[in-house]
């Protein structure tokens, strides 16, 4: 067995506090939570949106990315579907918009609004014929005619044509886009060539957007960041290849038992037919697990047998390892190699920097993002308590099963998920109104715990208290437990 201190042997979350250290810190907003999400990736808020249908689509992962974490789309929906969500993720930023939407000359003007409309766009860009991509115009809101009498003109009556428009070349950087748009007080400038081929368009809004957040998860052309999940049979491979298309930055390859050949065959597999992709591989719940996961060369390995919200793997089968124990076990076999996810088991914001405090780079959340805004699924409401709830539930749920049966092109494998007994279940959560407010609390109370801890980032945490936690974990007596969290 990996070495494991006998202090976390057999202990979770709510076995321990932290012992407050000397602090040093002048300003909570002045704490760094940068963390490792891959062996090539970083987050600045080390918090990942679980791949459940209950949890992670575009809005979960746009709004994740954008306060700094992740967010990974499940895979409970078609090929195609799944592919839409994360292209769609990384269509909504970047320095600029590499393929913007545009119309043909001949549209008419009702058939721009509903474009606008549907694809919630401010301005079209107008090319000479269907398909051409030369720039012929730019359609902005303020250039649509009021009057319904004119809805049935052509585009080109009303866009600005390029002889007049403000455009820039391929090559101008990002500065130098931002002082022309504010010169000539413009809020889109299309990127031409010089034989006036569209080449991106950039924006006003998202040059504001990343002056106001630099701490966003973002690749090098300033999209985005996503990830998506994918099995390890069936249709995964044909998955992996649209998904890549799509733009996603990170798989996770997510199955129930990660220390498995099933898993060893679809590694090897992916890692012949995409070579260097970024490969989350999970779930394992030892350091045999996790060891097994870093030598197959998964570029960060997701840990959690069973602690889950939504699981009920430790209920119906005896399987599972406490999920500190499990965090613990795999630092001690790999931390350091890759990073390490802590996926499941975490309720409050303390359990993210006790999982970090064990070796964990990042924590993945379920229950905790659930019943948000950003989260797939209707408000429902209590009829006899008038209380407003939303779904969550285990992947692996009857209905959850259910739901990507109806809902994948590939029947037969979820077929036979059905075919064997749940180890999900669903509940309802109360509804907690936008993630971003979960996040900035979770921000907030990581930079406290971090500051307690007697540091100033997230990396100093890493190097100087991971290595040597027991010093610092407190095991709580029953009674200490109630005086720490009974209110
Ligand atoms: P939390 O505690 O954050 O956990 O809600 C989220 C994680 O739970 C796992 N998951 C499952 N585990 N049966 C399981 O045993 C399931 O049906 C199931 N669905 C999700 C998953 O690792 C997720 O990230």
């Amino acid at each position: 067995m990996v070495h494991v201190e006998s202090e976390l042997f057999g202990r979770t979350f709510d076995d321990f506090l932290f012992r407050p250290q000397r602090g040093v810190v002048e300003s909570r907003r002045k704490v760094e939570l940068s963390s490792p999400l891959t062996s090539a990736l970083q987050v600045s808020l080390p918090v990942i949106a679980a791949n459940m249908d209950s949890v992670t689509r575009k809005e979960m992962a746009k709004t994740l990315a954008l306060e700094g974490g992740v967010g990974i789309i499940h895979r409970g929906m078609s090929i195609a579907d799944q592919a839409r969500e994360v292209s769609s993720v990384k269509r909504s930023h970047g320095h600029l918009v590499e393929k913007p939407l545009c119309l043909a000359k001949g549209a008419t003007i009702r058939e721009a609004m509903i474009f606008t409309r549907k694809h919630h766009i401010t301005g079209i860009l107008i090319e000479e014929t269907p398909g051409s991509m030369k720039l012929a115009g730019l359609l902005s809101n303020r250039d649509m005619p009021w009057s319904d009498a004119e809805r049935d003109r052509p585009v080109e009556d009303f866009m600005t044509p390029v002889s007049r428009l403000v455009t820039a070349s391929p090559n101008m950087t990002s500065a130098e886009a931002e002082k022309l748009m504010f010169e000539r007080r413009i809020e889109k400038l299309p990127v031409i060539d010089e034989n006036r081929n569209i080449r991106g368009l950039i924006t006003k809004k998202d040059l504001i957007l990343a002056r106001q957040r630099p701490y966003s998860s973002k690749d090098k052309k300033g999209r985005l960041l996503v990830g998506a999940a994918i099995g390890a049979h069936g249709d995964y491979l044909e998955r992996t290849a649209e998904l890549m298309n799509a733009g996603a930055d990170v798989l996770v390859i997510d199955i129930a038992h990660g220390h498995s050949e099933v898993m060893k065959e679809a590694i090897e597999a992916l890692r012949k037919r995409f070579g260097a992709l970024q490969l989350i591989a999970g779930n394992v719940g030892t350091g045999e697990g996790a060891k097994f996961l870093l030598e197959l060369g998964a570029d960060a390995v997701k840990v959690g047998i069973g602690p889950g919200r939504g699981c009920r793997t430790r209920l119906e089968t005896a399987a599972g390892v406490p999920q500190l124990q499990a965090i613990r076990e795999a630092y001690h076999a790999v931390g350091g190699a890759v990073p390490i996810i802590a996926d499941g088991g975490i309720k409050n914001d303390k359990d993210i920097f006790l999982a970090i405090a064990c070796g964990a780079a990042t924590v993945m959340l379920g229950g905790m993002l659930s019943g948000t805004d950003e989260a797939p699924g209707h408000v429902i409401i209590d009829p006899a308590t008038g209380q407003k709830k939303k779904i969550y539930r285990g992947m692996t749920s009857p209905e959850a099963v259910l739901q990507s049966l109806y809902e994948a092109d590939d029947a037969e494998s979820a077929r036979a998920v059905l075919a064997t007994p749940a180890e999900g279940q669903e509940i309802q959560v109360p509804y907690k109104g936008s993630v971003i407010d979960i996040l900035n609390r979770i921000r907030g109370h990581l930079a406290s715990s971090v500051s307690y801890a007697g540091e100033t980032s997230l990396a100093a945490i890493r190097e100087k208290i991971v290595p040597r936690v027991t010093e610092y974990l407190i095991p709580l007596s029953e009674s200490a437990y109630r005086e720490s969290f009974h209110r």
